[in-house]
């Protein structure tokens, strides 16, 4: 039976899913930060796939076992985390709330996982390994300036950052009408996307007023002297993305950074070698969301190829369209260690900070939780293909 009835109003604790979160966190911003967070490419039928995906593979469930005794908790790069997640890189968060790449880590630090701030974020990476601890990686994008790019990997170093994260799906933005619409030129808002922000006082002073506009914090070199706000830096980015990356650049990146290299973006087996091969420790199964290719795959379609190919010698995680504890155990089952979670988290800060991500962990959590226990599963670890069928319709 569909739900009829979500919850009304700004309350996120009401808010008993992942859906019901994403609609209180709406009503919190205005049009165009909605629009930026939910975009996907084009026609969106990659966005929609990610979702629809799920519902083509079922689960064979176990019973009578004992699962009075439940843990989430997994071994991931030799690190013990308290549930098979990652809070995945995003760009801008400060839009969505002040503050929110810290709420973001510090809830991840509460549950038990990392935290990966992205190179477009809105917080200095040697500010939040300082003030927040826990895991925190460090997400790259490709950039021209490449000693400029050079000298970030430094820096995540330096500051403690567990684990680099590149992107390879960005060679050039996607194309998002919906985010494009809101705005004249680059970062540039209509006046009519103005006009409607100021139905929203509540975010207008606490995104734009009280703290001053989000800024884009790992820029600042390279910015022009003195701002680094999301409009300077919005120009420099676009100037900046530097479609020339390829895997010459993985290797040099595997030789300047000590720990643990993932590739991000990756949605073939032959990739996935690549990856191999040069060196990476793991790969992140991605079309991004949904917001890079229009009609790519999904990543659940070539998980459990890459898993069989490649799954015994490189970590696998995915992302893409996961919002229920469900779709977190057919990915496990299928071979992934752990899931990167996109928007879900994102609902959570728009809609309540710190305590909103909290919320957000502890819906997926809980029901992980739940998942596990009606598949006749103790632990995380018990999770095989044994216990789902993908029905690959075509
Ligand atoms: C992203 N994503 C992203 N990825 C990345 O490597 N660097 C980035 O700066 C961003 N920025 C970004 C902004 C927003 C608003 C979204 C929604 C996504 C992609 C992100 O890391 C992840 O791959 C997707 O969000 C996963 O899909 P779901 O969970 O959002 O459906």
């Amino acid at each position: 039976m569909q739900q009829r009835r979500y919850c009304r109003g700004r309350n996120f604790r009401r808010a008993i899913n992942i859906e019901e979160l994403r609609r209180v966190a709406h009503r919190c911003m205005p049009r165009f930060a909605v629009e930026y967070l939910e975009g996907g490419a084009e026609d969106e039928i990659t966005l929609r796939r990610n979702r629809s995906i799920f519902e083509q593979i079922t689960f064979l469930p176990r019973t009578l076992v004992d699962v009075g005794q439940r843990d989430l908790s997994t071994e991931l790069f030799d690190a013990r985390v308290g549930a098979p997640l990652v809070v995945a890189p995003t760009a801008l968060n400060g839009m969505l709330r002040h503050g929110a790449d810290f709420a973001l880590a510090k809830a991840a630090r509460a549950a038990g996982i990392p935290f990966t701030l992205g190179t477009l974020g809105t917080a200095r990476i040697e500010d939040l390994v300082a003030q927040v601890g826990g895991s925190i990686w460090f997400q790259m994008y490709n950039m021209r300036d490449r000693e400029f790019w050079k000298g970030l990997v430094k820096r995540a170093d330096s500051a403690g950052c567990q684990a680099l994260v590149i992107t390879s799906d960005v060679p050039v933005y996607g194309n998002r009408e919906w985010d494009a619409r809101n705005y004249v030129a680059t970062a540039q808002l209509s006046l009519r996307s103005k006009l409607e922000v100021l139905r929203h006082p509540r975010w207008l002073l606490d995104v734009m007023v009280r703290h001053g506009q989000p800024c884009f914090e790992n820029l600042t070199e390279v910015l022009p002297k003195g701002d680094t706000r999301a409009v300077k830096g919005a120009q420099y980015v676009t100037q900046q993305l530097d479609p020339t990356l390829s895997w010459n650049d993985i290797r040099v990146l595997r030789d300047l950074w000590p720990r643990v290299l993932l590739v991000k973006g990756i949605m073939t087996v032959e990739d996935a070698r690549r990856a191999l091969e040069i060196g990476a420790d793991g790969i992140v199964l991605s079309n991004h969301g949904g917001r890079q290719l229009d009609s790519s795959i999904s990543p659940m379609e070539v998980l459990p190829e890459v898993a069989a190919a490649v799954g015994n010698r490189l970590t696998i995680l995915i992302d893409s369209g996961f919002r229920r504890g469900t779709d977190v155990a057919k990915a496990l089952a299928l071979g992934a260690k752990a899931v990167m979670i996109g928007r879900s988290t994102l609902y959570g800060v728009a809609a309540g900070g710190e305590a909103g991500a909290s919320h957000a962990l502890d819906i997926l959590r809980k029901e992980l939780d739940r998942t596990l226990a009606l598949l006749g599963c103790t632990s995380v670890s018990e999770l095989g293909p044994h216990l789902v069928q993908f029905h690959r319709s075509c």
